[in-house]
């Protein structure tokens, strides 16, 4: 069993009849959905899920679970997806995958917000390893470009095949970076403060739990 296996089912352990669970996006969030589809035919665990993305709505879907929209919902028990940055103080980076808007909304509204990473994920501070995903809609790419330029970063439309890579909440994707670097808390407010923005990779005061399993060991650390 692989590490990523491991958490998923660490964090399995936590869902509980009558609930309803928060399906996040990517490969961990993917093993996690596969072990709840053990528990609810072995265990008969009976709980619905809303879906971050399309492919976590597919996955679940094949696999037999119960789907509710999320414009049905105002709220939901527990939140479980990955990351691609974990901080000391749990803030995290997500985004890579481009379905951070739902992933964001979910994370708010959830009663508890579990994240699943191993070891590859932790990072002294927010923007180490990946530039911040920052979604706008297509009509205001160039002014939030040249706005988080005048604030000091550097601004790369994302791209899939030579055109821009569109989320899955129909909007494009600025990848920013900023040097001089700042800290998760400065970054967060200035990219909520910056018209024409959807929302960005930023999850900060979120994450209730952090799953993070490391040569076959799972440790927790809570928020
Ligand atoms: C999706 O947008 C991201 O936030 C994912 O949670 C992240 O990329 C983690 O993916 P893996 O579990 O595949 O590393």
């Amino acid at each position: 069993m692989n590490d990523k296996q491991l958490v998923a089912i660490e964090a399995a352990k936590h869902v509980e009849n009558g609930m309803l669970l928060g399906l996040g996006t990517g490969s961990t969030a993917d093993l996690f959905i596969e072990e709840l589809a053990r528990r609810m035919k072995d265990d008969k665990l009976k709980f619905k899920v809303v879906s971050s993305s399309a492919a976590s709505a597919r996955k679940a879907g094949d696999l037999g679970l119960q789907l509710v929209e999320m414009d049905d919902i105002s709220h939901l028990d527990l939140y479980v997806d990955g990351a691609d940055e974990v901080t000391p103080d749990l803030t995290l980076l997500k985004g890579r995958g481009a379905d951070l808007v739902k992933e964001k909304l979910l994370a708010k509204a959830a009663g508890q917000f579990f994240v699943l990473i191993d070891q590859s994920k932790l990072v002294s501070r927010i923007g180490e390893k990946y530039p911040i995903p920052v979604e706008v809609p297509a009509f205001s790419w160039q002014l939030v470009k040249h706005s988080l330029e005048q604030a000091g970063g550097q601004v790369v439309l994302r791209k899939k095949d030579g055109q821009p890579a569109v989320s899955s909440h129909g909007s494009w994707i600025l990848d920013v970076t900023f040097e001089p670097r700042l800290d998760a808390a400065t970054l967060d407010d200035l990219l909520n403060g910056t018209p024409g923005v959807v929302e960005h990779g930023i999850f900060r005061g979120l994450a209730r739990g952090v799953f993070m399993a490391e040569n076959g060991n799972v440790t927790q650390r809570w928020a």
